[in-house]
């Protein structure tokens, strides 16, 4: 028979290879023809007297399989009908039972006398999610000893848990605290230290894996799964009286509701599933476990995950905001001018997407020291993403530092990252302008400068455009690009071409202060500072925002930034906008706590917080002398409100003014540029939750109580009314 999604192989030996091969894609993933087909195979091979065990193995390159199609989630979570969603989750749970048991029932293995054939995996590329959950179900996993090949179940980053077993089984495999963290965490974790906790058997030399499969497979013709083995216990002590599982489900609780709020309720699922499953038979454990995720799939947190971070997010990385008329551009070398904390990182970056990069400084001294700073951050990011050393020295041999503006004749894309004032980038426009090619193009990564201000200095306003990344460069994985009055589409097309080359996800932003993400965040600080002004404690702003899901509390934020950095800012901007600067209301506390107190922010002797020498840090007491704390406290859910308002008015009035173009970049834009929270999907994604009249309500409420600052613009609701606001993206 004739698949699409595989092909099988058999040789000599009666043993089977199946090479998953889905085409028309560059990552294998568990869709519905996979799904169907693969389970027909599954029969046959059982039925089959020729076939004697099966190798289990991918046709791709550098991925066995990288889980469930996330379209595919998608549209069942939208689209499809109840019964034939849940059909399909269903079957390739019972397809992976199938294969591992050929097809006995549990208590016909459990009386010792039928075996099912051997089924081995042979890994050489990326195996996650339901890809690592077929892996598992195999009786033996061989996997290449390659650094780069990343096991993991990263479901619950997506608000949803492994649905086919994949917790059952490397709960049984490796024990309770191992599948613990690799289910609540979706962290992935490489052979080697699969390996270490016995979920896989053996490592083998890169590009040999087949053949260990095979030879395992013809030394064990009849085989069992241990845990459908009289005996069986699960390694490192199970059940609900054993001392070791209580004590670790205790702390797992607690540590995962400290992390999460209750807002993430895959997280208590994982839990709850391998509890459950530790004391049930393997079977009616996977029943749980698909049934569960089934519920999560109906839930409304994954399904808003989901659309922000895979269908919204590749909406903007597949180019959609991209001039189509434009071709599609090459970018072999790029010059980073300004080598400081941004051009080092920008220029790091450029060189592991394949580019040569010149480096330029005020001398070449400057720039030689850039390259260092580049190299110190590229060996952190190798020690955790397991880049090697010979990857590590072709990058940093890409990085070249000069001394001459004569050289930017070379590049095809400059980037210009120094000094944020206007006479410095100046001065940079009119030296690079001398020699920059008439096909190349010119950004600068302003934080804070109108483009189109800049632009007044250039020779070829239509070449040059804003290219926001943010900080650290390394790590953040969006970037604002800005086309200025007189940017040409061409230029834009070319920008977000470089976006993709180097990995980052692109929103196309208004030529206005603060563009998008920095023009939320400091209202969102400022509501904060305000409440600090009227009485509320400190420690309440701090928990209310984690509560909501903020990475890190306002308060630690702006001390992390520098309170003399928000101080800066707030005074460059009453200078340049004079009598049409809107205040914040937070003005006096900067101008106290910076000017008079010299609290600078953690950097400095301390800001909202005091910091200790063995690294920890409190609420500074002092604080309630200036600010004194109100007698009546607001109670909890009402700060909650303040400071997800806070951003979500500002948020909406961004795209009410078309500063974001489109729901996906001012979802994605605010969870990749700000951390605003993800189970909520992003701005547009929390308001379709809550619905648009509870938002409007709720927004009406707190400005009565609190000020005009939290009324949502009179365009809310038409902007609402649009289909496309609340259309599926793709
Ligand atoms: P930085 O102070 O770390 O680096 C600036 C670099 O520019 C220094 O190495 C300096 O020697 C160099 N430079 C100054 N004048 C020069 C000239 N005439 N020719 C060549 N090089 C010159 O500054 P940072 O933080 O890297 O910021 C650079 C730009 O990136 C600024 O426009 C800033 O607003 C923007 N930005 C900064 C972010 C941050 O978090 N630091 C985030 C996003 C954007």
């Amino acid at each position: 028979m004739a698949y699409s999604t595989f092909k099988v192989e058999i040789d000599a030996d009666g043993i089977a290879t199946v090479l998953i091969d889905v085409p028309g894609v560059s990552m294998n993933l568990w869709n519905e023809q996979l799904i169907n087909e693969f389970d027909d195979w599954v029969d046959h091979f059982i039925g089959s007297d020729d076939i004697c065990g099966v190798v289990l193995a991918s046709g791709k390159e550098s991925c066995f399989l990288a889980g469930a199609d996330l379209q595919m989630l998608e549209d069942m979570q939208g689209n499809c009908d109840r019964q034939s969603r849940d059909g399909l989750i269903e079957k390739l749970t019972s397809c992976l039972r199938k294969l591992e048991t050929g097809g006995n029932t549990s208590v016909q293995l459990m009386k010792g006398n039928v075996f099912a054939k051997p089924v081995a995996a042979a890994v050489e590329g990326l195996a996650l999610g339901g890809g690592l959950e077929l892996v598992l179900a195999a009786h033996y996993r061989v996997v290449d000893n390659n650094p780069r090949i990343k096991l993991g179940l990263p479901e619950s980053q997506l608000g949803l848990i492994p649905g086919a077993g994949g917790l059952q089984r490397a709960m049984r495999l490796a024990g309770l605290r191992f599948a613990t963290e690799m289910g609540v965490s979706g962290r992935s974790i490489d052979p080697v230290t699969a390996h270490a906790n016995g979920l896989i058997q053996q490592l083998s030399p890169v590009g040999e894996s087949i053949a260990f499969a095979k030879t395992w497979i013809k030394a064990n013709p009849r085989v069992i799964q241990p845990w459908d083995a009289q005996g069986y216990k699960i390694p490192g002590g199970s059940g609900a009286l054993d001392p070791r599982a209580i004590q670790l489900f205790v702390g797992e609780n607690g540590k995962a509701q400290k992390v999460t709020r209750h807002n993430y309720p895959a997280i208590q699922a994982v839990l709850s599933c391998l509890y459950q499953g530790m004391i049930l038979p393997i079977d009616l454990a996977l029943s749980n476990d698909t049934k569960s995720f089934r519920k999560l799939l109906a839930d409304r947190v994954p399904q808003r995950m989901i659309r922000a971070i895979f269908s919204s997010k590749k909406y903007l990385d597949s180019g959609q905001l991209r001039p189509v008329e434009v071709p599609q551009s090459k970018l072999d070398t790029i010059a980073v001018v300004g080598t400081g904390l941004m051009g080092s990182g920008i220029a790091l970056a450029s060189a592991m997407a394949g580019a040569r990069v010149l480096i330029l400084d005020q001398d070449k001294g400057i720039a030689e020291k850039g390259k260092n700073f580049a190299q110190d951050r590229l060996k952190l990011l190798a020690a955790r993403s397991g880049i090697d050393s010979s990857a590590c020295q072709s990058i940093m041999e890409r990085i070249i530092p000069t001394g001459s503006y004569a050289d930017i004749a070379e590049a095809d894309l400059v980037v210009e990252a120094v000094f944020e004032d206007p006479d410095v980038k100046t001065l940079v426009i009119r030296q690079v302008e001398t020699h920059l090619r008439t096909d190349a193009i010119f950004a600068t990564n302003t934080s804070t400068l109108p483009i189109s201000q800049l632009s007044r200095h250039c020779e070829r306003p239509d070449r040059y455009i804003g290219i926001h990344f943010l900080s650290p460069v390394e790590r953040m994985a969006l970037v604002e690009i800005i086309p200025g009055a007189k940017t040409g589409k061409s230029t834009l097309a070319v920008a977000l071409d470089f976006a993709r080359m180097i990995g980052k996800t692109p929103i196309v932003v208004k030529d206005v202060r603060g563009f998008y993400t920095n023009r939320i965040m400091p209202v969102y600080l400022a509501e904060a500072m305000i409440m600090v002004m009227e009485g509320v404690k400190p420690a309440l702003i701090e928990n209310a925002a984690s509560l909501i899901g903020m990475p890190v509390g306002p308060l630690a934020l702006i001390d992390e930034t520098a309170l003399s950095l928000h101080h800066q800012l707030m005074v460059s901007t009453q200078r340049e906008l004079g009598a049409d600067y809107q205040p914040l209301g937070h003005e006096a506390l900067l101008e106290k706590m910076v000017k008079d107190l010299g609290r600078n922010g953690r950097r400095g002797e301390g800001g909202f917080y005091d910091y200790h020498e063995d690294g920890t840090k409190r609420l500074w007491l002092g604080l309630a002398a200036h600010f004194p704390l109100a007698s009546d406290q607001p109670s909890v859910e009402d700060v909650k409100e303040r400071l997800l308002y806070g951003q979500l008015i500002p948020a909406i009035h961004c795209l009410a003014d078309g500063i974001v173009s489109d729901r996906q970049s001012a979802d994605v834009g605010a969870i990749l540029g700000w951390g605003f929270p993800t189970w909520t999907g992003g701005p547009i994604g929390y308001i379709e939750h809550i619905g648009v009249n509870e938002f409007l309500t709720c927004a009406n409420r707190i400005a009565e109580k609190y000020g005009e600052r939290f009324r949502p613009p009179n365009k809310a609701e038409a902007l609402f009314q649009q289909k496309s606001m609340f259309s599926p993206t793709m």
